[in-house]
């Protein structure tokens, strides 16, 4: 077994600058950090609040790590604020080769100032400049809320229109932070599924690797292992270890639609390839003529073709609780941390 396969499909608890030693150079496909970013959050373990220059030497040692285990046709994503991407980029700039810019539109509540922050940046940078596996993505047209239509006025070329979707562009607005709490494990910051989704579909194939040297509560982990990736995520807190593992049980490779993987957010698609749309199309119900697209959305034939997701929800009292969607929404199972038993009661869910 080559080193690489023995760390696959697992989270490691630990620093990530020492589990970054195990990982032989060129081989994940994927690298995404999601770091502390040093603005005093309360974390279990970590104490997010670095001087200045000693947080950018860090930040400079883990992405030097990212950039080595990243395979030549890879891709390495950074999130973060735009004050501290703008060092990271300038280092990143020496030794790997930039792609993209991604401003992701994630506004939070008013604070009553002007120009506060209302996005967080995602850089995208290829280990090489040639060679780099990227696909193209595509996203549902964006419409009106409350009548439906298109909201963007594409004047005489509407039946012209892609009937999913526009190019994704680098600026995303359709991917919500986690607002609800009930929808959020204990962790201040944790990242909605679809985003890592879009990213993982951007830049890798069935059976790549991806790896998170900020884990969490397993956001990236999760969402590769919906798409049939695998992943390796390092994570200091021994509680947001433990919360991804559960989860990750509960999580299966079904988020795909015949033979092509898809992003699927709230009994929708919300990322699809492009190349994948020929094979797509017989699953859609599609307005005709085309242009009729700016009053109709497209409908999926069935709704049973959306998987049915295991939401857990875990719990102070050490027990996670994983909710069946769907036909099997009268079970819950409950896990308890301290045996690590399973049982599968059937109490009814009151949502
Ligand atoms: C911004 S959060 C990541 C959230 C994650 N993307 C999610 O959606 O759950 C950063 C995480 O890095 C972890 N962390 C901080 N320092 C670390 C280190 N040296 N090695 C590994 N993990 C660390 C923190 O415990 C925290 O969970």
């Amino acid at each position: 077994m080559s080193k690489i396969e023995k760390y696959k499909n697992q989270i490691i608890q630990g620093d990530c600058l020492e589990l970054f030693k195990e990982i032989p150079d060129n081989s994940v496909d994927m690298t995404f950090a999601d770091p502390p970013f040093n603005l005093k959050k309360k974390y279990t373990s970590y104490t997010d609040s670095l001087e200045f220059q000693e947080y950018l030497n860090w930040c400079e040692q883990w992405i030097s790590e990212m950039v080595r285990v990243t395979k030549p046709t890879g891709s390495i994503f950074l999130h973060n604020m735009p004050k501290w991407l703008t060092y990271y980029a300038t280092f990143l700039n020496k030794f790997a080769h930039f792609k993209h810019w991604i401003s992701w539109d994630a506004p939070t509540a008013p604070m009553g100032k002007s120009l506060q922050p209302a996005h967080y940046g995602i850089l995208f940078y290829r280990k090489k400049e040639k060679g780099t596996k990227i696909y193209e993505l595509r996203h549902p047209h964006k419409r009106d809320r409350k009548q439906g239509f298109l909201l963007k006025d594409y004047g005489g070329k509407k039946d012209k229109l892609h009937p999913f979707g526009p190019l994704v562009s680098d600026v995303w607005t359709d991917i919500h932070r986690i607002k609800h709490n009930k929808k959020r494990d204990l962790h201040p910051c944790q990242l909605p599924i679809h985003l890592l989704d879009r990213l993982i579909l951007l830049s890798t194939d069935e059976g790549d690797t991806v790896l998170d040297p900020f884990s969490g509560t397993g956001t990236t982990a999760i969402s590769a292992k919906r798409l049939g990736r695998n992943y390796i995520g390092f994570e200091l807190d021994r509680e947001y270890v433990e919360i991804s593992r559960k989860k990750l049980e509960a999580v299966e490779p079904n988020f795909k639609l015949g033979e092509s993987w898809v992003s699927f957010y709230l009994n929708e698609i919300i990322t699809i390839r492009d190349a994948d749309w020929e094979k797509l199309k017989k699953y859609f119900i599609i307005p005709k003529p085309i242009k009729l697209i700016e009053f109709e959305k497209i409908k999926l034939i069935d709704k049973d073709l959306i998987p049915k997701e295991k939401e857990i929800i875990y719990e102070a009292n050490n027990l996670c609780k994983v909710k069946m969607s769907k036909s099997n929404s009268n079970k819950i199972t409950s896990i308890n941390k301290q045996t690590d038993k399973i049982s599968l009661t059937k109490e009814k869910i009151v949502i």
